[in-house]
């Protein structure tokens, strides 16, 4: 089922933001090894425009973190899956979210990245939603903050869906009280 969808961020508002994400991130990469780590699947959209805005050699890796409940705990289980990244040791790292919600899969990330012997981590995300963040991380690069509502679009998916919609939006309240998830 479709649901409707209220555009939140317009697409010329991304386009503007993500060009000077870019700008910003090319000034401070100059001469360095940088490789840029987008996390699957959400960040692929804002990976593919923010990349053409850097105009500075850089590397694009991909990378999956998918978190499950745990079976007696409330406590969940990050899975890492880095088939798609290569060698990180001795390199400037960026690695690119969609979005910060309570921070826990970034936060794991920049650990694990830091692990595998990056010169150094730095973190972007397209959004970042207000009051929910349950893990101090403050992103270095970040394109808007967003009130704590459920946004699909640009990258984001409700059960799956919406990820191709040019702007960032809130599923309708009533579709969502009544859909999936
Ligand atoms: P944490 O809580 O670890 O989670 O910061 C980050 C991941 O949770 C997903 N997420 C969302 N996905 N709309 C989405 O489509 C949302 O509003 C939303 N909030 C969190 C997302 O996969 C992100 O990487």
């Amino acid at each position: 089922m479709q649901h409707a969808v209220k555009v939140l961020i317009s697409e010329d508002e991304i386009r503007e933001r993500v060009h000077a994400l870019g700008k910003q991130i090319e000034a401070d990469y100059q001469g360095r090894p940088l490789t840029i780590l987008a996390v699957l699947t959400g960040s692929l959209i804002v990976l593919a425009d923010l990349v053409r805005r850097i105009g500075v050699p850089h590397r694009i890796a991909l990378i999956q973190a998918s978190s499950y409940p745990g079976a007696t705990t409330t406590a969940t289980t990050l899975v890492i899956n880095e088939t798609f990244a290569p060698d990180v040791s001795g390199r400037d790292v960026l690695l690119l979210d969609d979005i910060l919600d309570t921070g826990h899969t970034l936060s794991a990330l920049v650990r694990h990245v830091a692990d595998r012997g990056a010169k150094s981590v730095r973190t972007a995300v397209l959004l970042r939603k207000v009051g929910r963040q349950e893990v101090p991380l403050e992103p270095d690069y970040c394109g808007f903050t967003i009130p704590n509502a459920f946004v699909v679009g640009y990258g984001l998916d409700y059960d799956d869906d919406y990820r191709h919609l040019p702007f960032v939006g809130v599923l309708d309240q009533q579709d969502q009280e009544a859909g999936p998830r």
